[in-house]
């Protein structure tokens, strides 16, 4: 299934190293070209040589080696593979991955990499528990690294816990399962998510905003991601990390925000999540505008934004086939909705209530009605990603039709 498949396989200075050779003979078996990179005190447990003999490859170990940078310099190392895994990973790579360091081979190729990558941590189970490696684990899965779980039970250092790298067959099954994802009901298809506020400068230090967080929105394009579909996310400012395996293009404004949507089309779906500001100061000062003593405080003038909704839901070829918006009223709701469905030629609205009460926006959770054509659904309150799996679902069914 994975033959001709390229994976770079980091061994770090871990007692469980050994196993990194039984994982080569596995991935080489299933036809796999493997190229090892052995850290400074990797080579501690096990040889260059025992990985070269067994990935029949050249094992690399120096950032600064003249010859191996002329060959493949360390930043071609670092993408020239399908996927990166690292095993053992030990609590010291695992840290100066979430940290950003590149102060060896090793972590230096982890930083340039554009590809996915998978970490088999192995360690004592205090290492494995302390605050510290967790913390930099939710940093790490957060970021989209994939994990392959270690397992409990009794350790070279005679303690007993979770720790234990997980066996070479499993690292195998998980390499595999990344290598061939299965494909979703989406694949194939392009889905246009924005996420976010907007902010609209009123002088090169202050703008207007609102409290969205990002959150439903980026939960989405991860759902429609994980059925299989090619996601391009417009996102505004915000303060959450990108979701796994979709095309990220940040933006400030609402201007911007419609430019890189057009930008993105043609698309099947489009989800229109982000919190778009309604209005923008007329003209934005290019100085910071001074508070004078005894003046009066300066007057803003508001020019409507672009309705970004309405402008790719219009009618023509560009048009995806399903567009939703996203309907966040503290009054009125489901009238506003309603009237928001037929006025901006959406397919859906997916209406939810923001009232400062409800703690939606910002919020964890979401409680949301899908209006449409066909009527109106309510769903109970639910987590974020929890909204986004179940409407993912639905578009799936949708695009299916047809
Ligand atoms: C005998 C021995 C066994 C070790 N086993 C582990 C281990 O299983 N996991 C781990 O995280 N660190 C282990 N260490 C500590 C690491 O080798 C040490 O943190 C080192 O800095 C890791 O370097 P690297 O991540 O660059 O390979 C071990 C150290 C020794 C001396």
């Amino acid at each position: 299934m994975s033959a001709g498949k390229r994976v770079l396989l980091i061994v770090s200075g871990g007692i469980a190293a050994y196993k990194a050779l039984e994982l080569i003979r596995l991935l080489r078996r299933a036809g796999c070209a493997v190229t090892c990179v052995l850290t400074e005190n990797g080579g501690q447990f096990v040889t260059p040589l025992s990985l070269q003999a067994l990935s029949e490859s050249k094992v690399y170990t120096d950032l600064f080696s003249l010859t191996d940078e002329s060959e493949m310099g360390h930043i071609q190392l670092s993408r020239a593979a399908d996927l990166l895994v690292v095993a053992p990973a030990t609590a010291n790579i695992l840290a100066k991955m979430a940290a950003g360091l590149a102060d060896d081979l090793a972590s230096t190729v982890l930083l340039a990499t554009d590809k996915p990558v998978l970490v088999a941590p192995a360690m004592n189970v205090r290492m494995w528990l302390h605050p510290a490696t967790q913390a930099n684990m939710k940093t790490l899965e957060q970021r989209g690294v994939q994990v392959v779980q270690p397992g409990e039970g009794a350790m070279a250092c005679n303690e007993f816990g979770p720790g234990r790298l997980a066996e070479p067959p499993e690292i195998l099954a998980a390499i595999e399962s990344l290598l061939n994802p299965a494909p979703g009901p989406l694949s194939g298809r392009h889905a246009l998510v924005t996420s976010g506020p907007t902010h609209e400068p009123i002088d090169p230090v202050r703008y207007l905003a609102n409290r969205s967080s990002g959150r439903q929105g980026h939960a989405i394009a991860a759902a429609l991601a994980a059925l299989g579909a090619r996601v391009t996310l417009v996102s505004g400012p915000v303060a959450i990390g990108d979701p796994p395996g979709v095309e990220v293009h940040r933006v400030e404004t609402a201007e911007q925000m419609l430019a890189a949507c057009r930008a993105a089309l043609p698309a099947d779906v489009a989800v229109f999540a982000a919190a778009v500001a309604d209005w923008r100061v007329d003209h934005a000062a290019a100085q910071k505008i001074k508070k004078q003593p005894g003046a009066a405080p300066p007057a803003l003038t508001l020019v409507p934004n672009p309705d970004i909704l309405a402008a790719i839901a219009a009618p023509g070829a560009q048009r995806p086939r399903l567009v939703v918006g996203f309907a966040a009223e503290t009054a009125d709701l489901m009238a506003n909705a309603q009237a928001k469905l037929t006025r901006k030629n959406a397919d859906w609205i997916v209406a939810n209530d923001v009232s400062p009460e409800t703690g939606i926006m910002g919020g964890a959770e979401n409680a949301v009605h899908i209006l449409s054509a066909a009527g109106v659904e309510s769903w109970p309150l639910l987590p974020k990603q929890a909204v986004a799996d179940r409407l993912a679902g639905r578009i799936a069914e949708a695009l299916s039709r047809d």
